[in-house]
Protein backbone atom coordinates (compact mmCIF):
# COMPACT_ATOMS: atom_id res chain seq x y z
CA UNK A 1 0.00 0.00 0.00
CA UNK A 2 1.47 3.53 -1.34
CA UNK A 3 1.43 5.45 2.41
CA UNK A 4 -0.27 8.91 2.73
CA UNK A 5 0.51 12.12 1.17
CA UNK A 6 2.16 14.60 4.07
CA UNK A 7 0.51 17.59 2.93
CA UNK A 8 3.14 20.48 2.54
CA UNK A 9 3.79 24.07 0.70
CA UNK A 10 6.51 23.35 -1.57
CA UNK A 11 8.63 26.48 -3.11
CA UNK A 12 8.36 26.87 -6.59
CA UNK A 13 9.51 30.61 -7.36
CA UNK A 14 11.99 33.33 -6.32
CA UNK A 15 12.96 36.59 -6.48
CA UNK A 16 14.72 39.69 -4.88
CA UNK A 17 14.87 43.63 -5.74
CA UNK A 18 17.02 46.18 -4.42
CA UNK A 19 16.73 49.73 -4.76
CA UNK A 20 19.01 51.48 -7.24
CA UNK A 21 21.44 53.44 -5.00
CA UNK A 22 24.12 52.46 -2.80
CA UNK A 23 25.81 53.71 -0.07
CA UNK A 24 29.35 53.06 0.85
CA UNK A 25 30.82 52.94 4.04
CA UNK A 26 33.07 55.71 2.66
CA UNK A 27 29.46 57.56 1.83
CA UNK A 28 28.58 56.90 5.83
CA UNK A 29 32.18 58.01 6.65
CA UNK A 30 31.36 61.02 4.70
CA UNK A 31 28.68 62.64 7.14
CA UNK A 32 29.51 60.65 10.26
CA UNK A 33 32.07 59.49 13.13
CA UNK A 34 32.59 56.56 11.41
CA UNK A 35 35.16 54.14 9.21
CA UNK A 36 35.06 51.80 6.52
CA UNK A 37 37.63 49.68 8.40
CA UNK A 38 35.02 49.99 11.87
CA UNK A 39 32.25 48.84 9.72
CA UNK A 40 34.01 46.12 7.91
CA UNK A 41 36.01 45.02 11.19
CA UNK A 42 32.98 44.64 13.45
CA UNK A 43 29.85 44.12 11.22
CA UNK A 44 31.45 42.40 7.80
CA UNK A 45 29.25 44.90 5.62
CA UNK A 46 30.83 46.96 2.80
CA UNK A 47 27.86 48.65 1.43
CA UNK A 48 24.09 48.92 0.86
CA UNK A 49 20.78 49.83 -0.80
CA UNK A 50 18.80 52.69 -0.36
CA UNK A 51 15.33 54.02 -1.45
CA UNK A 52 15.11 57.34 -2.79
CA UNK A 53 12.62 59.76 -1.74
CA UNK A 54 9.35 59.31 -2.67
CA UNK A 55 9.48 55.03 -3.07
CA UNK A 56 8.64 52.48 -0.07
CA UNK A 57 8.24 48.91 0.79
CA UNK A 58 5.56 48.32 -1.39
CA UNK A 59 7.62 49.13 -4.72
CA UNK A 60 10.70 47.05 -3.64
CA UNK A 61 7.90 44.57 -2.69
CA UNK A 62 6.03 44.57 -6.10
CA UNK A 63 9.71 44.41 -7.56
CA UNK A 64 10.65 41.08 -5.81
CA UNK A 65 7.09 39.30 -5.78
CA UNK A 66 7.13 40.46 -9.80
CA UNK A 67 9.94 38.44 -10.41
CA UNK A 68 9.44 35.59 -7.92
CA UNK A 69 5.91 35.31 -9.69
CA UNK A 70 7.95 34.60 -12.89
CA UNK A 71 10.63 32.48 -12.15
CA UNK A 72 6.96 30.23 -10.82
CA UNK A 73 5.62 30.20 -13.96
CA UNK A 74 8.72 29.56 -16.04
CA UNK A 75 8.76 26.57 -13.47
CA UNK A 76 5.58 24.79 -13.66
CA UNK A 77 3.29 27.08 -16.24
CA UNK A 78 0.95 28.05 -13.35
CA UNK A 79 -0.64 31.63 -14.83
CA UNK A 80 -0.40 34.52 -11.79
CA UNK A 81 -3.72 34.60 -11.29
CA UNK A 82 -3.81 31.08 -9.37
CA UNK A 83 -2.46 32.84 -6.57
CA UNK A 84 -4.82 33.04 -4.01
CA UNK A 85 -2.63 34.58 -0.96
CA UNK A 86 0.04 37.10 -0.62
CA UNK A 87 1.75 37.27 2.98
CA UNK A 88 4.11 40.23 3.44
CA UNK A 89 6.38 41.02 6.35
CA UNK A 90 7.30 43.98 7.08
CA UNK A 91 8.06 46.28 9.78
CA UNK A 92 8.13 49.48 7.69
CA UNK A 93 4.58 49.29 5.94
CA UNK A 94 3.77 52.18 3.68
CA UNK A 95 1.31 53.35 6.06
CA UNK A 96 0.53 52.68 9.71
CA UNK A 97 -2.92 50.83 8.37
CA UNK A 98 -4.03 50.18 6.44
CA UNK A 99 -1.26 47.10 5.76
CA UNK A 100 0.47 46.85 2.53
CA UNK A 101 -0.17 43.57 1.37
CA UNK A 102 -3.42 44.56 -0.41
CA UNK A 103 -1.54 47.06 -2.07
CA UNK A 104 0.72 44.71 -3.65
CA UNK A 105 -1.46 42.68 -4.50
CA UNK A 106 -3.62 44.84 -6.53
CA UNK A 107 -0.17 46.62 -8.22
CA UNK A 108 0.99 42.81 -9.21
CA UNK A 109 -2.95 42.32 -10.51
CA UNK A 110 -3.89 39.32 -8.98
CA UNK A 111 -7.10 39.96 -8.45
CA UNK A 112 -9.34 39.89 -5.09
CA UNK A 113 -6.97 37.39 -3.11
CA UNK A 114 -6.40 37.53 0.43
CA UNK A 115 -3.64 39.45 1.90
CA UNK A 116 -2.21 40.73 4.92
CA UNK A 117 1.31 42.12 6.65
CA UNK A 118 2.76 39.53 9.22
CA UNK A 119 4.89 41.93 11.43
CA UNK A 120 8.17 40.39 13.39
CA UNK A 121 11.09 42.55 12.57
CA UNK A 122 13.90 40.01 11.78
CA UNK A 123 12.14 37.50 11.68
CA UNK A 124 8.96 37.92 9.74
CA UNK A 125 9.85 35.92 6.69
CA UNK A 126 10.01 32.92 8.56
CA UNK A 127 6.80 33.89 10.33
CA UNK A 128 5.44 34.60 7.20
CA UNK A 129 6.63 31.44 5.36
CA UNK A 130 5.00 29.35 8.80
CA UNK A 131 1.68 31.30 8.13
CA UNK A 132 1.22 30.73 4.64
CA UNK A 133 2.21 27.28 4.89
CA UNK A 134 0.20 26.45 7.61
CA UNK A 135 -3.18 28.14 5.20
CA UNK A 136 -1.35 25.55 2.36
CA UNK A 137 -1.80 22.64 4.29
CA UNK A 138 -4.85 23.50 5.90
CA UNK A 139 -6.47 23.80 2.03
CA UNK A 140 -7.27 27.62 3.06
CA UNK A 141 -5.34 28.85 0.26
CA UNK A 142 -3.57 26.78 -3.17
CA UNK A 143 -0.89 29.03 -4.13
CA UNK A 144 0.74 31.51 -2.03
CA UNK A 145 3.09 34.77 -2.35
CA UNK A 146 5.58 35.54 0.34
CA UNK A 147 7.51 38.83 0.47
CA UNK A 148 9.59 40.17 2.83
CA UNK A 149 10.10 43.82 2.12
CA UNK A 150 11.87 46.85 3.91
CA UNK A 151 13.07 50.16 3.97
CA UNK A 152 14.73 50.64 7.36
CA UNK A 153 16.46 53.75 5.38
CA UNK A 154 13.33 55.68 6.73
CA UNK A 155 13.13 55.16 10.33
CA UNK A 156 17.04 54.91 11.34
CA UNK A 157 18.11 58.21 13.28
CA UNK A 158 20.20 60.41 10.36
CA UNK A 159 22.63 60.87 12.93
CA UNK A 160 23.08 57.43 14.37
CA UNK A 161 26.40 55.71 13.50
CA UNK A 162 25.76 52.47 14.60
CA UNK A 163 22.06 51.82 12.98
CA UNK A 164 22.69 53.60 9.26
CA UNK A 165 26.13 51.68 8.99
CA UNK A 166 24.28 48.10 9.55
CA UNK A 167 20.42 48.74 8.11
CA UNK A 168 19.64 48.68 4.28
CA UNK A 169 16.78 48.39 2.18
CA UNK A 170 15.28 45.75 0.07
CA UNK A 171 12.66 42.42 -0.39
CA UNK A 172 12.68 39.16 -1.50
CA UNK A 173 9.91 36.84 -2.45
CA UNK A 174 8.74 33.39 -3.08
CA UNK A 175 5.98 31.56 -4.30
CA UNK A 176 5.05 28.31 -2.76
CA UNK A 177 2.21 25.86 -3.67
CA UNK A 178 0.01 22.99 -1.72
CA UNK A 179 2.40 19.76 -2.30
CA UNK A 180 3.69 17.25 -0.49
CA UNK A 181 6.64 17.07 1.83
CA UNK A 182 8.23 14.40 -0.08
CA UNK A 183 9.03 16.73 -2.92
CA UNK A 184 11.85 18.64 -3.30
CA UNK A 185 11.75 22.27 -1.80
CA UNK A 186 8.90 21.21 0.62
CA UNK A 187 8.87 22.96 3.77
CA UNK A 188 9.62 20.64 6.60
CA UNK A 189 8.71 21.90 9.74
CA UNK A 190 9.04 25.14 11.80
CA UNK A 191 10.28 26.64 14.95
CA UNK A 192 9.21 29.59 16.31
CA UNK A 193 9.54 31.58 19.59
CA UNK A 194 9.93 34.57 21.06
CA UNK A 195 10.30 36.77 24.34
CA UNK A 196 8.23 40.05 24.65
CA UNK A 197 11.10 40.67 28.05
CA UNK A 198 13.16 41.96 25.23
CA UNK A 199 11.23 44.11 23.48
CA UNK A 200 12.67 47.51 24.56
CA UNK A 201 16.09 45.84 22.74
CA UNK A 202 15.09 46.42 19.29
CA UNK A 203 12.18 48.93 19.39
CA UNK A 204 10.81 52.79 17.60
CA UNK A 205 8.93 53.82 20.81
CA UNK A 206 6.74 56.31 19.00
CA UNK A 207 4.28 56.44 16.90
CA UNK A 208 1.99 53.78 18.74
CA UNK A 209 -0.57 53.83 20.61
CA UNK A 210 1.08 53.90 23.65
CA UNK A 211 2.76 57.23 23.07
CA UNK A 212 0.12 58.75 20.96
CA UNK A 213 -2.74 58.17 23.64
CA UNK A 214 -0.78 60.44 25.92
CA UNK A 215 -1.93 63.24 23.46
CA UNK A 216 1.72 64.77 23.75
CA UNK A 217 4.27 64.93 20.41
CA UNK A 218 6.74 61.78 20.78
CA UNK A 219 9.77 63.21 22.44
CA UNK A 220 12.94 64.35 20.27
CA UNK A 221 14.52 60.87 18.52
CA UNK A 222 11.72 58.44 19.32
CA UNK A 223 9.99 58.47 16.14
CA UNK A 224 13.69 56.66 15.02
CA UNK A 225 14.94 52.97 15.32
CA UNK A 226 16.85 52.20 18.29
CA UNK A 227 18.85 48.98 19.20
CA UNK A 228 20.97 48.13 21.90
CA UNK A 229 23.97 46.32 19.83
CA UNK A 230 25.74 44.04 22.09
CA UNK A 231 22.63 42.39 23.86
CA UNK A 232 21.12 41.66 20.56
CA UNK A 233 23.78 40.41 19.50
CA UNK A 234 24.33 37.84 22.24
CA UNK A 235 20.46 37.09 22.05
CA UNK A 236 20.62 36.22 18.11
CA UNK A 237 23.98 33.74 18.54
CA UNK A 238 21.86 32.02 21.13
CA UNK A 239 18.34 31.73 20.01
CA UNK A 240 19.32 31.23 16.12
CA UNK A 241 21.77 28.29 17.15
CA UNK A 242 18.81 26.79 19.14
CA UNK A 243 16.15 27.43 16.94
CA UNK A 244 18.28 25.89 14.17
CA UNK A 245 19.25 22.78 16.26
CA UNK A 246 15.54 21.90 17.48
CA UNK A 247 14.76 21.77 13.95
CA UNK A 248 17.30 20.03 12.65
CA UNK A 249 16.82 17.84 15.23
CA UNK A 250 12.75 17.88 14.44
CA UNK A 251 13.37 17.04 10.75
CA UNK A 252 16.03 14.14 11.00
CA UNK A 253 19.25 15.63 9.89
CA UNK A 254 21.06 15.38 13.66
CA UNK A 255 23.55 13.32 11.89
CA UNK A 256 24.10 14.47 8.37
CA UNK A 257 23.67 18.28 9.47
CA UNK A 258 22.20 20.94 6.92
CA UNK A 259 24.64 21.61 3.69
CA UNK A 260 23.66 25.45 4.09
CA UNK A 261 22.62 27.46 6.49
CA UNK A 262 21.24 30.41 4.94
CA UNK A 263 20.48 33.07 8.35
CA UNK A 264 19.17 36.66 8.71
CA UNK A 265 22.11 38.92 7.78
CA UNK A 266 22.73 41.26 10.60
CA UNK A 267 26.57 40.99 10.95
CA UNK A 268 28.98 38.81 9.77
CA UNK A 269 30.28 37.78 13.53
CA UNK A 270 26.85 36.54 14.32
CA UNK A 271 27.21 34.69 10.75
CA UNK A 272 30.24 33.04 12.57
CA UNK A 273 29.22 32.49 15.61
CA UNK A 274 25.96 30.30 15.15
CA UNK A 275 27.95 28.26 12.66
CA UNK A 276 30.89 27.62 14.76
CA UNK A 277 27.90 26.72 17.72
CA UNK A 278 26.39 24.31 14.80
CA UNK A 279 29.59 22.68 14.31
CA UNK A 280 29.26 24.14 10.58
CA UNK A 281 32.60 25.25 8.26
CA UNK A 282 32.27 28.84 6.41
CA UNK A 283 31.38 27.81 2.81
CA UNK A 284 28.43 26.13 4.70
CA UNK A 285 27.44 29.56 5.90
CA UNK A 286 25.42 31.65 2.87
CA UNK A 287 26.88 35.30 3.42
CA UNK A 288 25.30 38.31 1.03
CA UNK A 289 25.30 40.82 4.33
CA UNK A 290 28.49 42.58 2.73
CA UNK A 291 26.86 44.22 0.03
CA UNK A 292 23.16 44.73 1.05
CA UNK A 293 23.57 45.15 5.06
CA UNK A 294 20.56 43.59 7.17
CA UNK A 295 17.68 44.12 5.27
CA UNK A 296 15.58 42.82 7.83
CA UNK A 297 12.24 40.76 6.45
CA UNK A 298 14.13 41.05 3.26
CA UNK A 299 17.30 39.54 4.14
CA UNK A 300 16.88 35.57 4.11
CA UNK A 301 14.78 35.54 0.80
CA UNK A 302 17.29 37.74 -0.73
CA UNK A 303 20.51 35.60 0.66
CA UNK A 304 18.67 33.01 -0.91
CA UNK A 305 18.71 34.54 -4.34
CA UNK A 306 21.95 35.48 -4.12
CA UNK A 307 23.47 32.48 -3.42
CA UNK A 308 21.59 30.69 -6.16
CA UNK A 309 22.95 33.58 -8.47
CA UNK A 310 26.54 32.96 -7.15
CA UNK A 311 26.30 28.80 -7.65
CA UNK A 312 26.61 28.38 -3.57
CA UNK A 313 22.76 26.50 -3.56
CA UNK A 314 22.07 24.12 -5.46
CA UNK A 315 19.38 21.80 -6.40
CA UNK A 316 19.56 19.21 -3.75
CA UNK A 317 20.78 21.13 -0.98
CA UNK A 318 19.73 20.60 2.47
CA UNK A 319 18.73 24.12 3.44
CA UNK A 320 18.14 25.20 6.85
CA UNK A 321 16.97 29.28 7.17
CA UNK A 322 17.05 31.00 10.77
CA UNK A 323 16.16 34.12 11.86
CA UNK A 324 16.31 36.53 14.58
CA UNK A 325 14.55 39.80 15.14
CA UNK A 326 12.89 42.57 17.59
CA UNK A 327 10.14 41.15 19.31
CA UNK A 328 12.31 39.32 20.60
CA UNK A 329 11.52 36.97 17.74
CA UNK A 330 12.97 33.49 16.52
CA UNK A 331 12.31 31.15 13.63
CA UNK A 332 13.61 28.38 11.87
CA UNK A 333 12.71 26.37 8.68
CA UNK A 334 14.09 23.78 6.64
CA UNK A 335 13.94 22.09 3.09
CA UNK A 336 15.51 20.53 0.26
CA UNK A 337 16.88 22.90 -2.62
CA UNK A 338 14.26 22.03 -5.54
CA UNK A 339 15.40 23.11 -9.46
CA UNK A 340 14.00 26.24 -10.03
CA UNK A 341 13.96 27.85 -13.37
CA UNK A 342 17.47 30.27 -12.89
CA UNK A 343 16.54 32.90 -10.34
CA UNK A 344 17.21 36.16 -11.30
CA UNK A 345 20.28 38.56 -9.61
CA UNK A 346 18.43 41.13 -7.41
CA UNK A 347 18.61 43.71 -9.21
CA UNK A 348 17.09 47.48 -9.23
CA UNK A 349 13.56 48.59 -8.55
N1 LIG B 1 31.68 53.51 13.65
C1 LIG B 1 32.58 53.68 14.64
N2 LIG B 1 32.33 53.38 15.92
C2 LIG B 1 31.12 52.87 16.22
C3 LIG B 1 30.13 52.65 15.23
C4 LIG B 1 30.46 52.98 13.91
N3 LIG B 1 29.60 52.80 12.87
N4 LIG B 1 29.05 52.11 15.82
C5 LIG B 1 29.32 52.00 17.13
N5 LIG B 1 30.59 52.47 17.37
C6 LIG B 1 31.27 52.56 18.65
C7 LIG B 1 30.34 52.70 19.82
O1 LIG B 1 29.93 54.05 19.97
C8 LIG B 1 31.21 52.23 20.94
O2 LIG B 1 32.08 53.29 21.31
P1 LIG B 1 32.46 53.51 22.87
O3 LIG B 1 33.17 52.25 23.27
O4 LIG B 1 33.33 54.71 22.80
O5 LIG B 1 31.17 53.71 23.58
C9 LIG B 1 32.06 51.14 20.31
O6 LIG B 1 31.97 51.34 18.88
C10 LIG B 1 31.59 49.74 20.62
O7 LIG B 1 30.17 49.74 20.48
P2 LIG B 1 29.34 48.42 20.56
O8 LIG B 1 27.87 48.72 20.34
O9 LIG B 1 29.69 47.70 21.81
O10 LIG B 1 29.94 47.66 19.29
P3 LIG B 1 29.74 46.18 18.84
O11 LIG B 1 31.02 45.57 18.57
O12 LIG B 1 28.75 45.45 19.69
O13 LIG B 1 29.05 46.36 17.40
C11 LIG B 1 26.86 46.19 16.44
C12 LIG B 1 27.80 47.03 17.29
C13 LIG B 1 27.45 46.10 15.05
C14 LIG B 1 25.51 46.91 16.41
C15 LIG B 1 26.71 44.78 17.05
O14 LIG B 1 26.44 44.88 18.41
C16 LIG B 1 25.63 43.99 16.39
O15 LIG B 1 25.77 43.55 15.26
N6 LIG B 1 24.53 43.71 17.10
C17 LIG B 1 23.49 42.81 16.61
C18 LIG B 1 22.59 43.41 15.59
C19 LIG B 1 21.55 42.38 15.19
O16 LIG B 1 21.76 41.18 15.23
N7 LIG B 1 20.38 42.76 14.81
C20 LIG B 1 19.40 41.73 14.43
C21 LIG B 1 18.10 42.11 14.75
S1 LIG B 1 17.75 43.70 14.15
C22 LIG B 1 16.10 43.75 13.88
O17 LIG B 1 15.34 42.91 14.26
C23 LIG B 1 15.58 44.92 13.14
Amino acid sequence: MTPAATPAAVVCGIGGSLPETVVSNDDLAAELDTSDEWIRVRTGIAQRHVIKPGEATSDLAVAAGRRALDSARAQDGTADDAIDLVVLATSTPDHPCPATAPLVAQRLGLGGVAAFDVSAVCTGFVYALATAASMLTAGTARRALVIGADTFSTILDPGDRTTRAIFGDGAGAVVLRAGDAAEPGALLGFDLGSDGAGAEMITVRAGGSRQRSTGQPAPDGDQWFSMEGRPVFTEAVLNMSKSAQELIDRVGWTAEGPDRVVAHQANVRILRAVGDQLGLDEQQIVVNLDRVGNTVAGSIPLALVDALASGGLRPGHRVLLTGFGGGLTWGSTALVWPELATAPHPVHV
